[in-house]
């Protein structure tokens, strides 16, 4: 897995973990940490390799192979995950996201890889016109990253029809739960909410707060990145939402409740380029992967809070 030392990652990893695989984790550590894996680092069956997948994958690999054998899938999670340091450096991002996507493609053409899963994302979509988003949608990226995840997408989809890789993107909505790190001011809004909330602290609304996301609890995306990398759904693209809207004023409210109403809720201007409405369409993860992303943000939220 690459960006197994992550949020979504290590999640992924806990999963992979409790079921009994070999589980090899290539992350450079920009934004993950050895603590989100401190559970499993003397374990005989995690493998850690420190690694730029912007520059390839095939050394850090090696040894590991050398010693215990062929990889038998990849989950490609490793990404320059900021939409904003995006605009700012779209030759980073194209390097890490879209070289990145290559380097693993690359590796899975030459050694016989079963499968490719990739983490895109519903910025693939940019502004859409008709909600809840189906995955046939226009693809109109308004950012370095949307595009580089759609370059990403359109590279599986390559690989698949020309070297025979099978290969599943899973566009990602807005994942939330515990360990995303607040620490950035791009980070997740319920990251950030939720640790202003537990201290106290005002919650700052960009807007009127009127926005919707479809804000997705990372169990279950773990459970359809697990899904996703079994055999069979070559060539499938799937959404990876609830199918359910709520606004981000709503959040807000719902966060300051849960942690005894103390903290005050501001508002400062909307972001630039701010996407109003988000919302998954659904039907494709239940009927292709047999996910339904069942639970409640309010249950996510507790989860989140511990
Ligand atoms: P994260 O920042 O916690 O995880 C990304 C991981 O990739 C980190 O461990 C980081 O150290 C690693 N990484 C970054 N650049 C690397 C490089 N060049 N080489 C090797 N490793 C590198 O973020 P996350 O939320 O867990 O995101 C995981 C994936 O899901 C990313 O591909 C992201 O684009 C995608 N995604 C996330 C969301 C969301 O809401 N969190 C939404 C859509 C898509
Ligand atoms: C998120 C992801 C992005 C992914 C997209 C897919 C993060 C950081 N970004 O973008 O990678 O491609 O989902 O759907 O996970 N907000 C506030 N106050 C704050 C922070 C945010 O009001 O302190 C608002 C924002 O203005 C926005 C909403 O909350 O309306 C969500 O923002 P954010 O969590 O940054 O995510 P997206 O921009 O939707």
């Amino acid at each position: 897995m690459t960006g197994g030392a992550g949020f979504i990652g290590s999640h992924t990893v806990d999963r992979l973990m409790e079921t009994g695989h070999r589980v090899v984790v290539l992350d450079n550590f920009s934004t993950g940490k050895r603590a989100n894996l401190a559970r499993w680092v003397d374990h005989p069956m995690l493998h850690i390799a420190v690694c730029d997948v912007g520059h390839g994958i095939f050394a850090a690999l090696a040894p590991i192979v050398a010693k215990y054998g062929p990889v038998e899938r990849i989950i490609h999670l490793a990404a320059q995950v900021s939409v904003v340091h995006s605009v700012a450096n779209p030759l980073v991002d194209m390097q890490v996201n879209y070289g990145g996507t290559l380097h693993v493609l690359e590796y899975a053409r030459a050694s016989g890889v079963q499968k490719v899963v990739l983490a895109s994302s519903a910025a693939v979509y940019g502004d859409v016109e008709e909600l809840p988003v189906s995955e046939d949608a226009p693809k109109r990226p308004v950012s370095p990253y949307g595009i580089d995840k759609y370059a990403s997408e359109l590279a599986l989809d390559y690989y698949s029809a020309v070297h025979g890789v099978a290969t599943t993107t899973l566009r990602f909505f807005n994942v939330y739960g515990p360990r995303q790190d607040p620490s950035s001011p791009y980070s997740g809004v319920i990251s950030i909410f939720t640790d202003r909330a537990r201290a106290g602290r005002p919650l700052l609304i960009f807007g009127d707060g009127t926005q919707t996301r479809d804000f997705v609890y990372v169990g279950d995306v773990v459970r359809a990145i697990i899904a996703a990398a079994g055999d069979g759904n070559s060539r499938v693209a799937a959404n990876v939402g609830t199918g359910a809207e709520t606004s981000v004023l709503e959040l807000a409210r719902t966060i300051v409740d849960l942690c005894g109403g103390t903290s005050k809720i501001e508002h400062a201007e909307s972001r630039a380029g701010e996407i109003l409405k988000s919302l998954a369409r659904v039907d494709r993860l239940r009927e292709q992967l047999g996910v339904v992303a069942e639970t409640k943000l309010v249950d996510g939220l507790r989860l989140t809070l511990g």
